[in-house]
This record gives structure tokens, sequence and C-alpha cells, in this order.
């Protein structure tokens, strides 16, 4: 009998294919629904082939109620949502910002008012520590707790700011509605994850981020230069006031980061508290040239880089205070950036097409 069943929302990507599998190692059912606009349904075979077990499956988009509701109807025992279908890259965010807020808004309000229907009441949001914008400019927030006000500063981080709000209305009146009617109200919950710099990849090496096109995050960006797809990696800005002059991020591993909802979704089913913001990060700062340098030394040779102008809307530092998800879930990083940094070699360049080739028949037979 399975501890639950989670409808996962862009399950075939980066970050949602590793908590399906945690979530399926860990006894819950998973029904994935994904339009697959930027994953393929390969993961799904992954999953199984590292788990056991396949998760159900339904080529969907989440801005459709309809085919939402067909989806619950047809899995009445779903009690939780794991919601990570979204657009995601903070430049084209500027460029087509309507897209953005119809997928990304419009799409967790076509889920919320589907699970309302349907009633399935808790949801673990995808949310992203670029909510906090430049935490530099207040005193004391640097490590970022999650008391640091909001402040986004790009129109990606204003859809997620802007749905941990829609969240939060829509928790707190369903409970108050219910509570007015006398009846049990306890139910509904939500979880903001706000996600610091996921990276890396399954240690079996067969799993791991297969964008669909250009990548723009650093650590993917060192695997096209250790690969030889491209020469050099930019390094945008060495005048930071950090200790090298890079800017300073918190790498947090997506084995990692899929443990983070596991044990956020078991905390709203056990302890019903309502809406709550997690931050999901290790707490340790590196810089882009300590990345580089640890990307280097496991790929064995030092990695081409030229120092350009700072990125647009790039900010000083970028880490986490996860006291509060240490405490009250309990979790916090196992791994280091450096096994990080490996994983996602013994990736890359095992699969330099990612799931559009076959493993090599050694790390399958592992
Ligand atoms: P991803 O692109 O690999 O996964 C997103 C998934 O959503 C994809 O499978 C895509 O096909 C699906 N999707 C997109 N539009 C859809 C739609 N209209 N209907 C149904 N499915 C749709 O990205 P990821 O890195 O796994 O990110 C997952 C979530 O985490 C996103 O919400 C993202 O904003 C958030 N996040 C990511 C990072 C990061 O650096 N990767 C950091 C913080 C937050
Ligand atoms: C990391 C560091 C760059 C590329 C983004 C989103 C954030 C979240 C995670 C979704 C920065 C530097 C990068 C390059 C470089 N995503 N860099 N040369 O910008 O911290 O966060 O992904 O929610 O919302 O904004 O990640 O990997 O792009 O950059 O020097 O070619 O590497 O300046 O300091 P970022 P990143």
């Amino acid at each position: 009998m399975a501890v639950g069943t989670v409808l996962v929302t862009g399950g075939t990507g980066y970050i949602g294919s590793f908590t399906t599998l945690a979530l399926l190692e860990h006894g819950y059912d998973v029904v994935i629904v994904v339009s697959l606009y930027n994953s393929s349904k390969v993961a799904v075979d992954r999953i199984e082939l590292l788990s056991g077990r396949r998760p159900d499956f339904y080529q969907v988009d989440v801005t459709d109620e309809k085919a939402l509701d067909d989806v619950f109807a047809k899995h009445p025992a779903i009690d939780s949502v794991i919601h990570f279908a979204a657009l995601k890259a903070v430049g084209e965010s500027g460029e087509i910002p309507l897209e953005y807020y119809r997928v990304n808004v419009g799409g967790s309000i076509a889920l919320l008012r589907s699970m309302e229907r349907n009633n399935v009441t808790n949801i673990v949001f995808s949310s992203s520590a670029t909510v906090y914008g430049d935490a530099t400019r207040f005193p004391n927030m640097i490590p970022i707790p999650e008391h640091c006000p909001i402040g986004p500063t790009n129109t990606y981080g204003r859809t997620k700011s802007m749905i941990e709000d829609v969240i939060t209305d829509c928790v707190n009146a369903q409970r108050s509605n219910l509570k007015k009617a006398g009846k049990p109200f306890e139910q509904w919950n939500g979880a903001l994850l706000r996600y610091f710099n996921p990276c890396g990849a399954h240690p079996s090496g067969i799993m791991g981020e297969d964008p669909q096109g250009v990548p723009y995050n650093l650590l993917p960006l060192l695997g096209k230069v250790a690969t030889g797809d491209r020469e050099k990696l930019l390094v945008f800005g060495e005048d930071y006031a950090s200790r090298d002059g890079t800017a300073i991020r918190d790498y947090i591993h997506v084995v990692d980061l899929a443990k983070g909802h596991l044990v956020a979704l078991n905390y709203l089913r056990e302890n019903k508290p309502g809406v709550k913001a997690w931050n999901l990060g290790s707490g340790r700062g590196s810089t882009v040239f300590e990345m580089i340098k640890a990307f280097s030394a496991v790929v064995g040779r030092d990695l081409k880089y030229e120092v350009v102008a700072r990125r647009q809307g790039d900010v000083l530092d970028l880490t986490a205070n996860p006291s509060l998800a240490n405490e009250e879930l309990k979790w916090k990083t196992e791994l280091t950036m450096e096994k990080a940094c490996e994983d996602l070699w013994r990736w890359v360049d095992n699969n330099p097409q990612g799931y559009r080739q076959e493993p090599p028949a050694e790390l399958l037979a592992a």
C-alpha cells in the first residue's frame, strides 16, 4: 500500500524527475503531468530503471483545467501536488513576459482551481531564491533568511513571488471558509520552497539535466566547455566585493533538493501548518572562480575562461540561511558542490546527447 499518491507537474524536467524518483523510492505513488515543453519522456524510463517503479504519465498542459480535472478523476487517491511545471529562463522572461505570466501564474491558478474542485489539498511549490532579489540592500541579510523582504528584479522572479501570494491566499481562504462552515479545514496546506542554485546529476550517470535549448546556467555551461562544445566560459564580472571578485551562489545538489521536497510534503501531511516558506540551500557560498576550479579538478584539466562585463540583473551574493529547513524539516544538504561537479561530469561525459542517446552499457549494468 502506497504512503500516498502525489501529482507531480513537470515531473520529467530536471528537478521534477529527481523528486519523482525520491517519492517512488520512499513509497509514494506518482502521477506526472507535463507538456514536455522542455523535457523528454525518456526521463520516465530512467526513473523506472533506478527505482524499479514507473510513475503514471500524462502529457497535459498545466494551463488546461479540464485535462487536469480528468487526471484527478482517474486518480482519486491523489491528495497532494508538487508543482514544478513552469518556464524558467530569466532573460527570456523579460522578452516574452505575457507568456511567462500565462504559463507560470495562469498555470498555477488553473492547477489550484482544479485542486479545489477535486478536493486535493496539499501543494508543494517550486519557488526560487530569485524572489529575494538583491538581499545585500539590507543589513545582516546574508546568508538570506526567509524573513528577508521579497523583491524580485526580473519577470521570472515576479511570477514566482506572485504564485507564492496566490497559493497563500488560496490556502488561507479555503481554511477560513471551511472553518466558518464548521468543516475540517486543516487539510489545506502549502509549502513554498525557495531553491538556491540546483546542480549536479544522479551518481549513476544515467539521469541528469537535459535542457532542450542552449543552457545558460554556470555548471551546464562549464560542462559544454569540458566537452568541447564551447571554447570557453565567459565569467560575468570580477569586480564584485567578494573574496576573488566574482559573484557568490549557494550551489545545491539536485539529489539533496529532491529530498527537500519529500520532507516538505511529509511535513505538510503530518503537521498541517497552513502555508510556510523554506529556503533549500546549503548555507555555503561559492564564487564563480571556485566553481571553475572545482569543475576543472573533476575533469582533470584547466577549463578555459575569459572575464567579461557583469551580466545585467546579477547580484553579488545569494547564499541561503537554511536554519529553518534544518530545524523544522530536519533536512540539510548532505552532498557538497564538489560532489555535484563530479556527478554532473559523469552525466555529461557519458551522455553528451542527454536523453537523445542510450547511456554506455557499463553504466546501465552497474
Ligand atoms: P525544467 O524546465 O527542467 O522543468 C520544468 C518542466 O515543466 C519541464 O518538464 C517542462 O516541460 C514543464 N512545463 C513547462 N511548461 C509547461 C506547461 N505549460 N504545462 C505542463 N508542463 C510544463 O526546469 P527545472 O530546473 O526542473 O525547474 C523546475 C521548477 O523549479 C520550475 O518551476 C523552476 O522555475 C523552479 N526552479 C528552478 C531552478 C533551477 O535553477 N533549475 C531554481 C529555482 C526554481
Ligand atoms: C551563477 C553564477 C553568474 C553563466 C539562475 C536564476 C535563478 C535560479 C537559478 C530559477 C552567477 C555566473 C553564469 C556564465 C558566469 N533559477 N555565470 N558565466 O543567475 O545565480 O540563478 O538560476 O529559479 O532564478 O536567476 O545562476 O547559473 O546563471 O549563474 O559567470 O556563462 O555564475 O554571473 O554569478 P543564477 P547562473
